[in-house]
Order: structure tokens, then C-alpha cells, then sequence
């Protein structure tokens, strides 16, 4: 199912993918600081991929390698694939001494790997650059085998605070992507930056086979005021308690979906 796109937001073209490739960009400077983030995402991970051990993981848009380590714990090789050659520079440095992950430049919308070549298959923080996520998501249904295993994180239009102040417009929650750029940034041309309906995307995700069997809310408590209340260790430990009981209500403004290819 295709929505058209809120008015501002348009589809990536690998110009703008390339973004990351900019000199003032510093993707592994972004981290810092950002403890609670990465530590509520590795949480999430750990628990979706539970006692999963396969031969290979593919890590979509897996920047300088942050999560493709982890995957490392389950499978026998990872290809980090990403379209920026900048991400795949800072990843050679990252992962020196992992030599089961293998940093792989890819074209926006097209993964290069073989049809049902992946038994596992991640993709962080990437759909919140992609306005019309079905090509992508047609390319990992493809390289992923029957019955493999995919989990994709979507950055959540519906999360808690934003029911709140859309309901307080008097405004119904649209189910197309919306653009979260600043005015700028959209004359810029900058990478899009969309938030996405869950239910919209769930749909996306039947379309091209693949089913959701797990959903989590993540970053539950990513909000500057608590981030300088409490030390990183007390966020985590609540968020790890959080992350499954506020998935119905896509409180958090990551979802983390668990997903099957159909066999
Ligand atoms: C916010 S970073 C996330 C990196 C990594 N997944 C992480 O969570 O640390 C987004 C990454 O997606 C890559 N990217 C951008 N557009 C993409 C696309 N259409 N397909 C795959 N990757 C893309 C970027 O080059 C960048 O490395």
C-alpha cells in the first residue's frame, strides 16, 4: 500500500543518502552522549534476537558498525551494508579485530546480495530516512530466506507525547510519513527525516511478506530533563521494564518490530 507523502516530504534520492558522507557529518561523534540510547537499543536487540545463531546477518544502513558488532554474537558473518562510503571508512576503524563483519558499499535501494542469501537481518535508525520505505523493504524481503528473521526499527509518529499534541490541535494522527525536518534543512535538501505511522507500516511490511510476530517500544524515557536526573544505569534498568509492557500503546518514539518472512 502506497500513501501519498505529507506535503514537504519526498522520497530519498541517493544524493541526498550521501549525505552522510559530508565533511561536517561525524556519525560516530553523534553517539556521544547518547548512552541511554544506544544502551535501550542494544536491550531491545538482545531480547528480539533471544537464542537466534545463523551463518549469516546482514546490517542494513549499518552506519560505522555500532550494532553490527552485536550481531556478531549470532551468526557466523555479518555484512554491514551502507551507501556511504564515509560510515564504511569510520566502520573499518571500529571493527578492527572483528573480522567476521565485512563492511559492504551499497546503492540506495539495492542491498547487492543473492535472493534468500540472509537468515538474519537488521535495519536501525534507517526508516526514518526513507519517506516511501517499499522498495527497501521489497529488497529485504528478497535477500532474506523463507522463514528468516528481520528486525527493523521505525522512528514512531504515534508515540505518547505526540497523541498528546496532536489531540490537543484537535488533529487526527496522519498515517502517511511526515517530515520532521526543520524549514532549513528541507531548503537544504537534506536527507528526509519522517516519522512513520505503525500502523501504516506494519501494512508495508505484509506486502512484502513479511509478519510481525514481536514489537517493542524503545527510548522510552529519552527526554533531556531525565537523561540529567538519572544516572544512565537507573534509565536502563526502568526502560528494560518498559520496553515490552508500552509496546501495545507504541508509547516510545522507536518501535522495534520482529519480523518472518514467510516461508
Ligand atoms: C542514522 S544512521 C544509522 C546507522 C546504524 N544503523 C546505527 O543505528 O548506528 C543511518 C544510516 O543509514 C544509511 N542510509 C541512508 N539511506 C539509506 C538507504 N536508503 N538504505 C540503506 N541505508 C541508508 C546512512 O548512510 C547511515 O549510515
Amino acid at each position: 500500500m502506497s500513501l501519498p507523502f505529507e506535503d514537504g516530504a519526498f522520497p530519498q534520492s541517493p544524493e541526498q543518502a550521501n549525505q552522510y558522507d559530508a565533511a561536517d557529518e561525524d556519525y560516530v561523534q553523534y553517539w556521544e552522549g547518547r548512552d541511554y540510547e544506544h544502551g535501550a537499543e542494544t536491550i531491545a536487540l538482545k531480547r528480539l534476537l533471544g537464542d537466534i545463531s545463523c551463518a549469516h546477518a546482514a546490517d542494513v544502513g549499518g552506519g560505522f558498525g555500532r550494532l553490527s558488532l552485536l550481531l556478531e554474537q549470532y551468526a557466523e558473518k555479518v555484512t554491514l551494508l551502507d551507501p556511504s562510503q564515509k560510515q564504511l571508512d569510520a566502520a573499518s576503524h571500529h571493527l578492527q579485530g572483528h573480522p567476521r563483519i565485512h563492511p559492504r558499499l551499497m546503492r540506495v535501494g539495492e542491498l547487492g546480495l543473492p535472493d534468500s542469501d540472509v537468515d538474519l537481518l537488521t535495519m536501525i535508525r534507517v526508516m526514518h530516512h526513507l519517506p516511501d520505505p517499499e522498495p527497501t523493504l521489497k529488497e529485504v524481503s528478497r535477500v532474506l530466506r523463507p522463514g528468516g528473521t528481520a528486525i527493523i526499527e521505525v522512528a514512531n509518529l504515534a508515540h505518547a507525547v505526540n497523541k498528546v499534541r496532536y489531540l490537543t490541535k484537535g488533529q487526527r494522527l496522519p498515517h502517511n510519513s511526515v517530515d520532521i525536518r526543520s524549514a532549513s534543512k528541507r531548503e537544504e535538501g537534506s536527507i528526509p527525516f519522517v516519522n512513520h505511522h505503525p500502523a501504516t507500516v506494519v501494512e508495508q511490511f505484509a506486502a512484502v511478506g513479511l509478519r510481525v510476530d514481536r514489537k517493542l517500544s524503545v527510548s522510552n524515557l529519552r527526554s533531556p530533563s531525565l537523561k540529567r536526573a538519572l544516572p544512565t544505569r537507573a534509565l536502563l534498568a526502568v526502560e528494560r521494564t518498559l520496553q515490552a509492557s508500552l509496546a501495545s500503546l507504541d508509547f516510545g518514539p522507536s518501535l522495534f518490530f520482529l519480523l518472518r518472512k514467510s516461508a
